[in-house]
């Protein structure tokens, strides 16, 4: 290359300072292609990838590309409110399959988790005749009004977008690492329907099993169980956000398989549409159908291609060996980890895991995540400090790659230490 001439990823990180809206938050990759859990540039440069797009390639890049081009010559878009179409039913059909519960469901298909916890949320209120929700500390359950309201960070996804949607409150989630207990959480959630809200005015609560942007906090063991308790004694919805955790992330299909929990709605999201948009929400029978006809779709929810891919993610991360393998990673990544956690914490359960680190700063994180780049290792971070590094891989990663992108990260720890 001649001296001064740009790398096209220069010319195209130009052109996106240029063109596209400065709220959107990027980092300097410019992608080019990807598959499994390995991504190439526009410029050559090959980088493991420890974020799978956000958690949404647990199955790896390209897992349902054959899925999605045998859809594609038989049509894109019919809408399902015009034109049914069998992929959006067998994906109910194996959402029906795979609920962790013995209820029989049926599901609503939408775009995106956002998209999805808004329908949970309109489905529990009409299901209950009540108005209020309640989400928890550190959540994070998108960006559109209702869900900012529910997310818990104000910047940057709260501030200056107001006035939020009415008739949320928020209750203490236990994250041990910081002090706070199970005990705790129900105390606060207790003192929530005497202060705030009474239970019998509550349709539901929405809470991750894994908290995901929020810092891969993992409930502990008791806490969902008592939750739904709660749930069942005032008549409340229990909505299990898997938009991050689930679709096979921690192992299972869905993490809160982890705590024998049966929710009343479950929402899908990321993973489930392969690396399209697909979002899920899969419900008790006699709540979804609290909602007359009419009441809930939308154009685009449940695409024929998304839903091509969710029906070859559905049936391989259903599989015994797809489990078996995430939680062996778990196992690897864990033990890595482990030995770098001075006096932070290493988190998450099965193979979501995170390192948080102890200074409620984001500069550590923000090193670590720039010097893996530079070593070749997508890497994110996330926490309400942006003080947690954490590990979103593509669960068909080979052993190989595997050690190569955990190398990687330990170089990156080291040279954010040495900056
Ligand atoms: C737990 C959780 N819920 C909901 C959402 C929102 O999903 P989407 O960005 O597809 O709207 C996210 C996105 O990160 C998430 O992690």
């Amino acid at each position: 290359m001649a001296i001064g001439e740009r790398t096209a990823s220069e010319r195209i990180a130009a052109e996106r300072e240029r063109y596209v809206a400065r709220g959107v938050a990027t980092t300097p990759l410019v992608v080019a292609r990807a598959a499994g859990a390995r991504i190439w540039d526009v410029d050559g440069r090959e980088y493991v990838d420890f974020a799978g797009g956000l958690g949404c390639q647990n199955t790896g890049h390209g897992f349902a590309a054959a899925a999605i081009h045998e859809q594609v010559d038989h049509y894109l878009h019919q809408c399902f409110m015009v034109g049914m179409y069998e992929p959006y039913v067998e994906v109910c059909k194996l959402l029906d399959e795979v609920w962790p519960g013995q209820s029989d469901t049926r599901s609503l298909l939408l775009n995106s988790g956002a998209e999805g916890i808004e329908n949970a949320v309109k489905i529990a209120r009409v299901a209950t005749g009540r108005p209020a929700v309640i989400a928890f500390d550190h959540a994070f359950h998108g960006r559109t009004n209702l869900t900012m309201a529910l997310t818990a960070k104000a910047i940057p996804y709260k501030d200056g977008f107001g006035p939020l949607a009415p008739e949320v409150y928020r209750a203490p989630a236990p994250y041990p690492y910081r002090g706070v207990t199970s005990d705790n959480a129900i105390e606060g959630l207790k003192q929530l329907f005497k202060q705030d809200v009474r239970p019998e005015r509550v349709a539901c609560i929405v809470l991750e099993p894994v908290q995901g942007e929020g810092g891969f906090i993992p409930m502990p063991d008791d806490f969902p169980r008592r939750l739904e308790e709660i749930c069942e004694e005032h008549g409340i919805l229990y909505v299990d956000d898997e938009v991050q955790s689930g679709a096979g992330r921690t192992g299972p299909v869905w993490a809160i398989e982890h705590y024998g929990v049966e929710p009343d709605l479950l929402v899908s999201g990321k993973s489930l549409g392969g690396g399209l948009p697909l979002a899920g929400v899969t419900g008790k029978v006699d709540v979804m159908d609290a909602v007359p006809p009419g009441g809930l779709g939308g154009t685009f929810g449940g695409n024929p291609l998304a839903c091509a891919a969710a029906i070859a993610v559905l049936n391989e991360i259903r599989t015994d060996e797809f489990r078996a393998r995430a939680e062996e990673l778990g196992g690897r990544i864990r033990a890595r980890l482990e030995l770098h956690t001075g006096d932070g914490e290493v988190r998450g359960l099965g193979p979501m895991l995170a390192l948080e680190f102890a200074e409620r700063t984001p500069e550590r994180a923000s090193r670590v995540t720039a010097a893996a780049r530079e070593r070749g290792l997508v890497l994110l971070s996330c926490g309400m400090y942006g003080n947690v590094i954490r590990i979103l891989v593509p669960l068909s990663i080979e052993d190989e790659l595997l050690e190569r992108g955990l190398g990687l990260l330990e170089e990156a720890l080291g040279d954010a230490d040495a900056a």
